[in-house]
Parts: C-alpha cells; sequence; structure tokens
C-alpha cells in the first residue's frame, strides 16, 4: 500500500480501530461494565478515514454514534472483540481505544441470579485476554503501527510508560481519567503522547482535535517509512 496524494496519505492503508466499552454477562440480564462513551475510538475512525484509510471499527455497545464510511463490527465481550480483532487483520495500522473490561465473571449463569436463592450472590472473576498485548507481540503479520491508550487515574507519565513496555505497543495515547476530569464521557480530552522518542503533553481540546492530531501523527509515520 501507500502514495496517494497530500490530502489521502493513508490511502491504500488499512486501519483497524477498537472503541467503546465491553459488557461481560453476570446473568442474562445483567452485565459488567464502564463509563466509556466511545467518542473518542469514533473520532479517531472518522480522522483515518478522512486521510484516506480503510478503517475496520470494531466497537463495543457505545452510545457515541459510530463514523460513517467504516467497516462497523459490533461487538459485546472482550473476547468476541478478540475474535473480531484477529478476523479483521492484516492491518497497517491498529489502534486500541476500547475499554475493554479486565475481568469477566468466570461462568455467567444461564439464568437469571434470584434474591430468593438466599444469602448474596459471589461472581468469581478470571481475567480477560489482553488484546493490545496480544497484537503487538505478534511474531508475523503485527500490524505496522500499534497504539495504545493508558486510562490513568495517578502516575500519569509513569504508568503509560511502563504500561508501553509491558505491552510492546509502538505508541500510547495516555488520559487522566480521575473524577473531575470529564473525559471518560465528555467532549474533551488532554492527553500525553508516549513514543520510543519520549512524552508530549498536548493541550486540552475537543476529542475530534485529538483524533486529527494522532490521525496525522500516523500520517507522518508512513511518509518517513515511505521517504
Ligand atoms: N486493552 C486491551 N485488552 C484488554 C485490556 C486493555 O486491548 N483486555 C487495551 C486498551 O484498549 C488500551 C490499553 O490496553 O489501549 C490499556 O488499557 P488500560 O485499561 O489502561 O490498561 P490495562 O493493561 O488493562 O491495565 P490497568 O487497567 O490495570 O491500568
Ligand atoms: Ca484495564
Amino acid at each position: 500500500g501507500g502514495g496517494g496524494g497530500r490530502a489521502r496519505p493513508l490511502e491504500g492503508r488499512h486501519a483497524l480501530v477498537t472503541s467503546g466499552p465491553t459488557h461481560e454477562p453476570i446473568d442474562p440480564v445483567r452485565y459488567i461494565a464502564n463509563r466509556s462513551s466511545g467518542a473518542q475510538g469514533s473520532a479517531i475512525a472518522a480522522a483515518l478515514r478522512a486521510l484516506g484509510a480503510r478503517v475496520t471499527f470494531i466497537t463495543g455497545p457505545a452510545t457515541a454514534p459510530p463514523p460513517d464510511g467504516v467497516r462497523i463490527v459490533a461487538v459485546e465481550t472482550a473476547a468476541q472483540m478478540l475474535a473480531a480483532v484477529n478476523d479483521a487483520l492484516p492491518a497497517d495500522i491498529a489502534v486500541f481505544a476500547a475499554a475493554v473490561a479486565d475481568w469477566r465473571v468466570a461462568e455467567a449463569s444461564e439464568r437469571k441470579i434470584k434474591k430468593d436463592a438466599g444469602g448474596l450472590p459471589e461472581l468469581q472473576l478470571a481475567e480477560n485476554a489482553d488484546i493490545l498485548a496480544r497484537i503487538a507481540r505478534m511474531e508475523a503479520g503485527r500490524p505496522e503501527l500499534v497504539i495504545g491508550f493508558a486510562a490513568e487515574t495517578h502516575d500519569l507519565h509513569e504508568a503509560a510508560r511502563a504500561k508501553r513496555q509491558r505491552k510492546g505497543c509502538d505508541w500510547i495515547v495516555a488520559n487522566d481519567v480521575s473524577p473531575g476530569t470529564c473525559i471518560m464521557g465528555g467532549s474533551e480530552n488532554a492527553v500525553t503522547l508516549i513514543t520510543g522518542d519520549g512524552a508530549e503533553d498536548w493541550p486540552r481540546m475537543s476529542k475530534a482535535a485529538v483524533a486529527a492530531q494522532l490521525a496525522e501523527r500516523v500520517a507522518g509515520h508512513f511518509a518517513l517509512q515511505a521517504a
């Protein structure tokens, strides 16, 4: 792939983007979830599309609308998201913006759990596979540029740097999700981009502007590759 004019620098590139929360069932009517709206992931998919990439958008049950012009794969659980990511490969760019549930209920009940069963239900949890780390550490067919997110409430820079190393991804977009920042569910974001060259604090801006700037950086990476 590659090439294309200045306006569509990602023409011929395939980007996959994960987005939104995942829902992990407890029983047929209940689930474990988180506060992700999917807004940042949708904006990134739209921004990559705008630069000419073909985009596969793998989304959990998000409240933000998906972008136009992308292939949408709707999933519910982390396990389904991992399978959808594997199905979408190969890709040149993979952006893991989803707030994947870290844990699922080990054995979801097939029947609604009732109060009259006596006592309190005990939820046995199991850890979900780390989708980002799996893809970043692929031996063959790894996307050239693997970008993760880091949602932190404290020690943002240090935690994000450590996360980049641990997961083996190329870049990390780190954001502070402490209560009061209004990031999760809000329309703005304040991020730090961690690359192999160090950390850059970006000013607080709209999620659309973060996405546009990130897409430009992606295009810059591929332009350098081609030069
Ligand atoms: N991620 C993933 N699969 C998981 C968990 C996380 O792909 N099962 C991805 C997220 O999409 C994000 C990155 O990993 O790009 C970091 O997610 P985060 O929740 O910040 O990190 P964790 O490794 O889950 O660590 P913790 O939640 O304990 O901080
Ligand atoms: Ca997590």
